[in-house]
């Protein structure tokens, strides 16, 4: 059966792969995004339900945390325009380990919409396409909790997942938790990128306090700021989110995509090998 498909977030890491995939699949697929037609904006809900109008299913990633202050509102606001137009099911993205992020799950579960919750793990995608790529390119990596042993996940999964979750409907009200194989350390990221690439990324550990002063000299804003210091403190600091996950093997019946086999093929984009940006 073809479906009509909202992708909100569609041209972002998990997004643009949950696009290719329904495409792929012959599913009529709709990206929600600020620059789509309709337009989609997190900040502006009256474009919500003209995003949502004639779609049947939606998979919806929130820009830029369900942490953040202002979430659970466009959340809640987001599940009730689905329900006035009449879509049959959800995914929602989630964070490992982030409870503010679990009362936003907590309206979608509410919210009277069928519904699957993809919880993930931190992206490996985040060192090539996100937050941490101009630390690789410039060979330093200085970031605080040197003890955290990170389960990354790689967006590829994380978009197969949410494709099964969309199109199954066994997998209705269940929370799936998204992890790559491994546990790793900053100081191994940095190993296991140094080897591939041929070139030294060094770790340096630092304090949280030393850490929110480079962001400021960044000139990141103070929101960005506080959700880093969030996301550091509250998913890295407690050692019981930080759990090994199978159930990509149960969903999908193969091995999750390892952090090796992703440095590789990002070696292989030539992403790493552009200029080291000034900022650092
Ligand atoms: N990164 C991680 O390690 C990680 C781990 C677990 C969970 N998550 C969750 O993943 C989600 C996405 O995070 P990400 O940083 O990786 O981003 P992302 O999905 O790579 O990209 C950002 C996307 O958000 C869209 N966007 C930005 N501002 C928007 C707005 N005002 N209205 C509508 N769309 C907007 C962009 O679309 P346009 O530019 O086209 O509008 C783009 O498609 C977050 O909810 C986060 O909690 C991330």
């Amino acid at each position: 059966m073809q479906h009509n498909i909202l992708v909100i977030g569609g041209t972002g890491k998990t997004g643009s792969h949950v696009v290719k995939g329904f495409n792929q699949l012959g599913h009529n697929v709709r990206i929600g995004g600020r620059n789509s037609s309709p337009a989609f904006d997190w900040e502006d809900p009256s474009t919500y339900r003209p995003a949502l109008k004639g779609m049947d299913r939606a998979y919806i990633v929130y820009y830029p945390d369900l942490a953040v202050p202002g979430a659970k509102s466009a959340i809640a606001n987001l599940a009730e325009a689905a329900l006035k137009e009449g879509l049959e099911k959800v995914v929602l993205l989630s964070g490992k380990g982030e409870t503010e992020a679990e009362a936003c799950e907590q309206i979608i579960a509410n919210s009277g919409l069928n519904y699957t919750l993809v919880r993930a793990s931190w992206f490996n995608q985040n060192f090539s396409e996100g937050a941490f790529v101009d630390y690789i390119l410039a060979g330093h990596m200085a970031l605080p909790m040197e003890d955290a042993k990170i389960p990354y996940t790689d967006t590829k999964d994380i978009a197969d997942m949410v494709i099964k979750a969309l199109l199954d409907d066994t997998l209705n009200g269940k929370t799936l938790t998204v992890t790559g194989p491994k546990k790793l350390t900053f100081e191994e990221v940095a190993g296991i990128i140094s080897q591939k690439l041929g070139r030294t990324i060094q770790y340096q550990p630092i304090s949280m306090d030393e850490f929110k002063a480079s962001l400021v000299e960044a000139g990141l804003p103070e929101s960005h700021i506080w959700l880093l210091e969030y996301l550091f403190t509250e998913v890295l600091g407690h050692s019981e989110n930080q759990t090994i996950s199978n159930d990509v093997e149960e969903v999908l019946n193969r091995k999750p995509v390892s952090f090796e086999a992703y440095v590789e093929k990002t070696v292989a984009s030539g992403v790493w090998n552009q200029s080291v940006p000034q900022s650092i």
